[in-house]
């Protein structure tokens, strides 16, 4: 997205704080953003927070001297690659779907000759309200795309559809009319991703700190690129990526389970969930209480080794491994990749500081079957992610 020109339309919603941090993220990947407010936006966020962090003059009022001799709505619509308004209010969409234009906001859309990208936010009665479903069919045989809102707690107190979509998920879809690589097309891909969790008893278990980042951020780089994505994934914090097939599992059985299940239906494993190697050999299943000073002596048996269980199926599927080593890393991985029969190991020195898990960014060394060995610069994880995914499909692009 880098040098891309976007208008971003901000109406009178009480998310309209939230386009704040639209900006920032924008303005963080290089993008150069012109904020542009309804008459009413103003009540909410004050121009000036989006000046000072988008870095331009933002357009609120079509009347005064300076804007309308200079025709602003039609010069900022002329040099912009993308309008997105969010958040949309009800009433910004009616006047969109009937070409309106009494304010700033609505006049630059009329202007406006490119792609149009709304992400709506309103009380859920106003939502499921006929007008405004009306309003967006229009919208839509127009060609304009949406980011629906999502359901939650409104600020109104209720519970309901109306929320704006997370900035994460706006921010995906501005980036999808930016990427449109769309190389991997029509292919599947199979993603584990997180921790796994295996109990104890009912409150407790053995797990490790993998944030899921990795993986998730594979998945979201296939989307964006056209694939197709089941996301298994262990307990984490993060959203899943938006289109993709999501399948939540917590222990290493199940996640084996989900990918047996759904490996008929891939063309590529990618194996970057951090699966745990032990379980208890007996899960309690009353919570193990504390017996005053003695301690506690657990017995832990070996999990399914899903990669092997995988490699045992000979599936001819293009299989990723994942190895994460405190020490002996090519080494360890070299064997992986042999014991397991995969096409390619991206290995990672997790005893490196700022690297690896819960981290943004990672330093990886990417070994393929024929023991060749890439080792990538620091970068983060959504750039090692397409770089991982250049090679998977040079390969799967092989005689
Ligand atoms: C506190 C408060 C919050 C509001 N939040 C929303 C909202 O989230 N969505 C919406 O469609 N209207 C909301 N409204 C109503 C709009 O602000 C009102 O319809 C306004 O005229 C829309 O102006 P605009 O579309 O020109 O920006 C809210 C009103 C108030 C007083």
């Amino acid at each position: 997205m880098k040098n891309a020109k976007i208008v971003l339309g901000v109406s009178a919603s009480i998310a309209a704080y939230k386009a704040v941090e639209l900006v920032r993220l924008l303005v963080k990947e290089g993008v150069e953003v012109r904020v542009v407010m309804s008459a009413n936006a103003g009540q909410f966020v004050a121009p000036l927070t989006f000046e000072a962090l988008s870095g331009h003059p933002v357009y609120h009022t079509q009347f005064d001297s300076q804007n309308s001799a200079e025709m602003e709505h039609i010069r900022i619509a002329e040099n912009a690659d993308l309008l997105v308004v969010a958040p949309a209010t009800a009433s910004m969409l009616g006047k969109m779907a009937h070409g309106l234009a009494d304010d700033a906001l609505s006049s630059l859309h009329l202007a406006f000759k490119g792609p149009v990208l709304i992400a709506p936010a309103m009380n859920e009665g106003m939502w499921g309200h006929a007008a405004v479903k009306e309003n967006i069919a229009v919208l839509k045989s127009r060609g304009v795309e949406f980011v629906d809102p999502e359901s939650g707690e409104l600020a109104c107190g209720v519970i309901g559809p109306g929320r704006l979509a997370d900035i994460p998920v706006i921010l995906n879809k501005i980036k999808s009319y930016f990427n449109q690589r769309d190389d991997l097309n029509g292919i599947r891909f199979l993603i584990t991703a997180g921790p796994t969790h295996e109990a104890i008893d009912p409150v407790r278990y053995l797990s490790n700190p993998s944030s899921g980042k990795m993986g998730y951020a594979v998945a979201e780089q296939v989307k964006a690129r056209g694939g197709e994505v089941v996301l298994i994934s262990g307990p984490t914090y993060l959203k899943p990526p938006p289109g993709v097939d999501f399948k939540p599992c917590k222990s290493a059985d199940e996640m084996n389970g989900l990918v047996q299940e759904y490996l008929e239906n891939c063309d590529v494993l990618v194996m970057s969930a951090a699966v745990g190697d032990f379980a208890a050999e007996n899960l309690e299943k009353e919570k193990i209480k504390k017996q005053g000073d003695e301690g506690l002596v657990l017995k832990l048996v070996a999990t399914k080794d899903i990669l092997l269980e995988v490699a045992k199926r000979n599936s001819g599927k293009l299989v990723v491994g994942f190895a994460a080593e405190s020490q002996n890393l090519v080494e360890s991985a070299l064997e992986k990749l042999k014991i397991k029969n995969l096409d390619l190991i991206v290995a990672n020195d997790i005893s490196a500081p700022g690297i690896g898990f819960q981290s943004d960014s990672n330093q990886v060394t990417i070994i393929d079957r024929e023991e060749n060995m890439e080792n990538l610069p620091l970068k983060p994880k959504r750039e090692i992610a397409d770089l991982l995914l250049d090679r998977i499909l040079s390969r799967l692009k092989r005689p």
